[in-house]
């Protein structure tokens, strides 16, 4: 079972992000594993913090002479902001320190702040929102890096464009399944395109949508489309409701800090519809000897299963709660009206939404992939995979 977790707070020491379950023997892209770090920090709308760290990968356990070796691989990411915070968070007690803490008691509405201080009796909700903050986000992309390069092994990408900020929404009328996996291929490749919009002109209407949040001190929130190509037919189960490929990669984009709702295919649109204008039939290809469809508002999933399409998940993102014109709070001490606090941040997300997305996509799929497969060695996951692939071939 492919397990993953993170320790680490925003401006503590270092992020964590321990990965177990890989089969021994999978090489380990070191570049490949830098990439997506850079890419998460990338995207039009981040605040400062961007232009602080460098994320980096160092592996503590798990992989020697570039490959795994079955035990779980820790990988550490270091937080460059560190050195701004030690003396308001010093790990051990030293009341010297009391007076550089940095206490947040007016907490933010849409964040973390009141919930967790209620929850965990803090009356400053700084502890709280250091760990929920979406910095955390960095050590689920190296997971999701390894998650990937298991995928690539056996031919299955996971890429994401941005399909939506503020009101300036993508057009997807004439464009062919083909073409668009394509242009998500390009803008993907382009650390130039900021916000991995697959259509020039939309892109620009997007910047101008951050653009005006920025200036008036507000956010913007957005839509990221995941979409997972070449991914086999038969990953996740029908059988019980924790076992849906669906249901878990739901929970996974939900868990991504300011995601307030999952979309897989066209499942919102389909709502509206009638079932003849929802459903993908079914066609056979004798060549590739493989069924197909000619549509995949499905997003490549039937009854909890994978279908052989493309696994298309939408997460939509909420504007971000720290605002420079902020809300209306209640101290957490005095409990008087006051305006909620503001700390550096970002004014827009769903790029490195996105890039956060494909990560929990590929942690899930991966997951569901070792599932079907098993293997303790990427040789022995190989040999099942093939085996599979030749009772496909004369089902
Ligand atoms: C990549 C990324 C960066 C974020 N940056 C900020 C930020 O700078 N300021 C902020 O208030 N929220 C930011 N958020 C959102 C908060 O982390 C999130 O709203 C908070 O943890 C509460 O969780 P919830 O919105 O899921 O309920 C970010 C989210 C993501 C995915």
């Amino acid at each position: 079972m492919l397990q993953f977790s993170t320790a680490g707070e925003s401006h503590g020491p270092a992020l964590i992000a321990l990965l177990s379950g890989l089969p021994a023997g999978l090489p380990v892209d070191f570049e490949f594993v830098q990439r997506e770090l850079l890419r998460r920090q990338l995207g039009f709308g981040r605040g400062a913090r961007q232009r602080i760290e460098r994320d980096t990968a160092e592996f503590l356990g798990g992989v020697y002479h570039g490959k795994t070796i079955g035990a779980p691989v820790a990988v550490r990411i270091e937080n460059r902001d560190w050195s701004n915070w030690q003396m308001a968070l010093p790990v051990e007690a030293t009341p010297a320190n009391d007076a550089q803490k940095r206490p947040l008691t007016a907490p933010r509405p849409g964040h973390a702040d009141l919930a967790g201080a209620l929850k965990f009796n803090f009356h400053d909700a700084r502890f709280v929102l250091e760990r929920a903050s979406a910095r955390e986000t960095a050590a689920r992309v190296a997971a999701g890096a390894l998650a990937k390069l298991l995928l690539r092994e056996f031919g299955v990408e996971v890429l994401s464009h941005v399909v939506q900020i503020g009101a300036a929404r993508l057009g997807r009328e004439g464009l062919s399944r083909a073409t668009e996996w394509s242009a998500i291929q390009s803008v993907c490749d382009n650390l130039e395109s900021p916000l991995r919009c697959i259509e020039p002109n939309t892109e620009q209407a997007m910047k101008a949508e951050i653009e005006q949040a920025l200036r008036a001190g507000n956010s913007v929130g957005g839509v990221f489309e995941v979409v997972a190509h070449h991914v086999p037919p038969g990953l996740g189960s029908h059988a019980q409701w924790n076992e849906k490929l669906d249901g878990m990669l739901a929970q996974a984009i939900m868990s991504i800090q300011s995601t307030k709702a999952v979309e897989i295919g066209s499942g919102f649109n389909g709502a509206s519809q009638h079932g003849s204008a929802v459903q993908d039939e079914i066609q056979y290809d004798r060549e590739r000897r493989r069924f197909t469809r000619s549509s995949n508002r499905a997003g490549g999933v039937e009854g909890g299963i994978s279908n052989g399409e493309d696994v298309v998940v939408c997460g939509y993102m909420k504007p971000i709660s720290t605002l420079r014109t902020p809300l209306e709070s209640a101290d957490l001490g005095s409990k008087e009206a006051v305006r909620a606090a503001y700390e550096r941040s970002d004014v827009c997300v769903v790029p490195a939404g996105g890039i956060i997305g494909e990560s929990m996509v590929a942690l899930v799929l991966a997951g569901a992939f070792l599932v079907k497969f098993g293997g303790d060695s990427l040789a022995e996951t190989r040999r099942n995979f093939e085996g599979y692939q030749r009772q496909l071939d004369q089902f």
